[in-house]
Formats: structure tokens, sequence, C-alpha cells
């Protein structure tokens, strides 16, 4: 009877042991060491430096559990009882601690913390000395529920979603919200960096020119590589999920090209004209920019250029998902300003044929 409960208490073990090692291999199976937001690919040097922090620490705790666990597996295997327990069976003999033992422990302790702590601190002090030099170029960050603004000051450009930098210069990013608190997150190159209403955080970053993409002059997207993707890492809302940006990594001449290109107004074509009336007539203009058309909104993100974009609502940039966030934003990111303080308040109501004059329209904004 007691082999027979023996066994199936083994039973249970094992079987708990085997849904552990499932589970664990399961949520490991969604880590990877080379994904689009991988901090331990880094491709610039303050990501780097936050590498070599994390790795540091992996070091340090992984020698504390070696030591710890060797300790234990020592004492179980040497202090295990054989043969039946039984009330009568006396207690092994108890110690009562070591001062020197545990000075020690404290000391060690104390000298591992100090270990983690120094490149720690330096890493911070390093991430936020911009480097003084001409090279340097300024980025403004400002975030919105839910959406990125990015404004290069020294070249009078706007843009949301997406930023081109070029490769092998330092960054400067400031950074504020005009709502809640944010968080900018550039994995590949380094962050996080709080976005907070009221304060100016700054910092750098910098990409090296391994992450250098191509400029494509058609479609004015960035391809082979160089696209980063970026992420607000700091819960701020139902649609925190989709607060997405992409940063386009370029070397110094098509960088060039992209600044004259974003700066250029939009042209609009006779052949989306009747897309164009739909953006007016529903007031869209009140809200966003289009330079070279008639509207001059800034709320929303500027649309000069919105066709060569990666990103729409959150989403890949297709004509399917622009069609898709035009017919029913607050299905796409719920709760969006473009949901409540335009279609629901201008009780705006899109025709198909409307949604599809306004994407064709959109989408030609290269
Ligand atoms: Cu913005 Cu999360």
């Amino acid at each position: 009877m007691d082999r027979e409960r023996g066994w199936t208490a083994r039973a249970t073990r094992v079987t708990l042991l085997c849904g552990i090692a499932v589970l664990g291999g399961l949520l490991l199976s969604g880590c990877g060491f080379n994904g689009h937001q991988s901090t331990l690919a880094p491709l610039g040097p303050v990501a780097e430096r936050q590498k070599q922090v994390f790795m540091v620490t992996v070091w340090v705790t992984l020698g504390i559990f070696a030591t710890v666990g060797s300790f234990l597996l020592y004492c179980i295997l040497k202090f295990y009882h054989k043969g039946e327990i039984t009330p009568d069976t006396p207690l092994p003999e108890q110690g009562h601690g070591d001062a020197l033992t545990e000075i020690a422990l404290i000391l060690v302790s104390v000298a591992l913390v100090g270990v983690i702590a120094v490149p720690t601190l330096k890493g911070i002090f390093y991430m936020w000395t911009v480097p003084k030099n001409e090279n340097v170029l300024t980025i403004h960050v400002y975030a919105h529920q839910w959406w990125w603004e990015f404004e290069y000051p020294k070249q009078d450009l706007e843009t949301a979603n997406e930023f081109a930098i070029p490769a092998g210069r330092p960054v400067k990013f400031i950074l504020t919200s005009r709502d809640v608190i944010h968080s900018f997150w550039l994995p590949r190159l380094g962050g996080k960096m709080d976005v907070i209403p009221g304060q100016t955080n700054v910092f750098w970053l910098q990409a090296d020119p391994r992450a250098e993409g191509r400029l494509n002059h058609t479609t004015w997207r960035v391809e082979d590589g160089g696209v980063l993707y970026g992420q607000c890492a700091e819960f701020c809302g139902e649609s925190h999920a989709f607060m997405l940006f992409r940063a386009l990594v370029l070397n110094s001449h098509d960088f060039h090209d992209w600044m004259k290109h974003e700066k250029a107004a939009a042209v609009i074509s006779p052949q989306v004209k009747a897309g164009y009336k739909v953006f007016m007539a529903n007031r869209c203009s009140i809200c966003h920019t289009i330079r070279g058309g008639n509207a001059y909104g800034e709320v929303g993100p500027d649309l000069t250029h919105v066709g060569s974009r990666l990103l729409v609502g959150g989403l890949t940039n297709t004509p399917a998902h622009l069609r898709e966030w035009l017919s029913d934003p607050n299905a796409v990111k719920p709760g969006d300003l473009m949901w409540k303080a335009g279609y629901k308040a201008f009780k705006i109501h899109l025709t198909h044929k409307d949604v599809d004059n306004l994407a064709s329209f959109l989408t030609s904004l290269k």
C-alpha cells in the first residue's frame, strides 16, 4: 500500500517536472537573440554598452546561482537521511551559524553589488553624456497617445512615427510628452528613456554603419535592412501596444536625399483628387498637415509623405491596413483621438467609396 502511494507521489512529481520543462521550453522558444527588438544584438555604442552591463549582471548572478546551488546540492546529498524516518529518529546535529562566515558572506554580497553597480552607473552617465562633436544631429521627440512626433529643429522638419538618422553620427534626443508618461525604446540602439509631460529628458544614440540600409528613390522607403524597430515601453493607455516607431539608418548621402524629399511639399496628382476632396470635406485638415495641400492642423501626424511611411495607425502601411484604419480607427487603435475627437465628435461616416478614395489619396503621398 505504502509502496503504491510512493509510486503515485513519484509519478505526480515527474509529471509536474515535465510540465514545467515543456512550459519553460515554450516560453524560451519566444526568445530570440537576433530579433528586430533584441537588446542582445546591439547595433550602436549605447546599446553595446548596455549589453555589457547586462552581461556583467548575468555572470554575477549565474555565479551566485552556481555557488549557492552547489552548496545546496552538497548538503542534500551529504545529509540525506537514509532509511525510514520514525517519530523516534533523532534530529541531526544543529548548527547556529558562524560569525566569521556570516561577515564574509555580507562582505562578498556587498562586493558583488559593487561589481554590478560600477559599470551600471558608468553606463548611465555614458548614455546621458552627448558627445561634444559638431557632427551631432538633434531630434526632438514628442510622445502622444499613441504616436510619436519627431522634429529636426535645425532642418525645420517634422515627421511622425519614423525618423531617419545617418549611420556613424551621434544623435541627441530631446524628449517630452504631450499627455501622459511614455517611454522611448529603440532596443538595438539603446534606451529606454522616460518621456514625461512638463519635463525634458536628454540622451544620445548612434547607429553603426552595419545597420545601414538603402533608400529607394521611387517609394522613398528604406530597404536592405536599415529599419530599426522602436516601441513605447511604458503603459500609457489602452492603445499603448500600438505606439510603435521606426528608425531609418542611412549613409550620409541617402540621408541628405531623404531630408530633401521629406522637406518637399506633397504632390497631389489629378488621379487622387477625389480622395483629397473626401479629406477636406470631412475636416481632416483640422488635425493634420499636408504641406502643399490646404491642411495645416497640428493635433495629429503630419501626412505630407504618409504614403512612404512604414506604419499607419500602428499597423504596417499597406493599402488594406490603411482602409481598415480609415473605416474604423477605434477598432484598430482603441481610444484613439482620430476616433474620439474626429469621427465621433464630427459624426463622420465614410462610405466604402470614400474610404477607397481617401486611401488612394494618402498612399499617393510618397
Ligand atoms: Cu506610450 Cu506606451
